[in-house]
């Protein structure tokens, strides 16, 4: 990649496929059982979470209600403490992701709702951390130690765990998952097709690295993926880069683009017609430069069309985010900025 040398963070970055072979390995056996412990019944479920992990939950929280068919909320941890009254059932299930298991948030989030008698599952990279013993269960995202400060192949970690509550849900029910155990296998070699394959995604960190102007638009699961570019791009490049639901981004908030702006739209099968006819609206009345990060091969509306080519949307979903990830981690190096050691940042935040 274009960093003049190796940061912290493209190393882990380029980890991302060995952790998913690893966790396929460890929670899937060869008959395709998903080796995680849960409660038998879960009326619904609520995943709390802070920063990246909190994006690893609204990414998963719609596909809990799609494909576990369960209704599921996410909350940021700071909020979630806030809040006067939560919803609890004696089948409630509450779900705490975290990197370290020591964020203070969250900490206090797994604290108060426990002195409501509720079922408790973390999904964290630190076996023993104060997380995993507050919890009833856990589930190791085992990503190996994460040393840079913008979070990556840890996210990518806790997404493939929490589709894992989801198949098992499914197979608890009975239900056939031989297909989403087939997605899961392919992952690692489709991330590991995209890393290979980077020349469009460097052209266009060259391209997004020469403004200031950048806005993110994903629909869905994708809108949480977008935020969590445009964090990466904040936290590495000091850039205040903004992430918008496609649609509602015509609302108002596309009268911020002009000429000296850059859109970088997620598009998948189920977005493509509506997003590629704003997008159309967005160059007529605006001008900005485009990116298209698509996993249609027939999606041309962006200046520069990144392929990341899946009919699976699980796919897709990491496939978008491994290729923000390798954006915002090369814009850091042409812009010459440190992306392991963010000025003002810790690694774990704590009160
Ligand atoms: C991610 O790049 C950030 N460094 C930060 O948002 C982080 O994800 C957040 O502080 C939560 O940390 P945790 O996963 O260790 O709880």
């Amino acid at each position: 990649m274009e960093s003049k040398q190796t940061s912290i963070m493209q190393k882990e970055i380029f980890e991302e496929p060995a952790v998913i072979k690893k966790l396929t390995e460890t929670y899937i056996t060869p008959d395709g059982e998903i080796n995680i412990d849960l409660p038998e019944k879960i009326s619904n479920i609520v995943i709390v979470a802070s920063g990246s992990s909190y994006n690893c939950a609204a990414i998963a929280s719609p596909l809990v209600i799609e494909y576990a068919d369960i209704p599921c909320d996410c909350e940021y941890s700071s909020e979630f403490v806030l809040q006067k009254k939560h919803f609890v059932t004696p089948d409630s299930l509450y779900i705490f992701v975290s990197q370290s298991g020591e964020t203070s948030d969250t900490l206090n989030a797994i604290k108060a709702i426990k002195k409501e008698g509720v079922k408790t599952l973390c999904i964290t990279n630190a076996k023993d951390s104060s997380m995993w013993k507050l919890c009833d269960y856990q589930i190791l995202s085992d990503a190996g130690e994460e040393k840079s400060i913008a979070s990556t192949k840890a996210l990518c970690a806790q997404i493939f765990c929490s589709i894992l509550v989801i198949l098992k849900i499914l197979s608890q029910r009975g239900a056939d998952i031989s297909g989403q155990i087939n997605t899961m296998r392919r992952l690692c070699t489709y991330l590991e097709r995209i890393i290979m394959d980077s020349d469009k995604i460097k052209d266009a960190a060259k391209t997004v690295a020469k403004y200031e102007n950048i806005s993110i638009l994903g629909n869905k699961n994708y809108y949480p993926v977008a935020k969590e570019g445009a964090l990466k791009m904040k936290e590495t490049c000091y850039l205040n880069v903004m992430a918008y639901p496609f649609g509602e981004f015509m609302h108002g908030h596309v009268a911020v683009l002009n000429q000296t702006s850059i859109v970088i739209a997620i598009i998948d099968e189920e977005n493509a017609a509506f997003a590629q006819r704003n997008l159309e609206k967005i160059r007529k009345n605006y001008n900005p430069k485009i990116v298209c990060i698509t996993s249609v091969q027939e999606v041309k509306a962006g200046d520069i069309n990144i392929y990341i080519k899946t009919k699976r949307k699980t796919k897709a979903i990491f496939g978008s985010l491994l290729t923000l990830q390798l954006i915002a981690c090369t814009m850091a190096g042409i812009l010459d900025k440190n992306p392991d050691s963010p000025k003002g940042l810790t690694k774990v935040v704590k009160d």
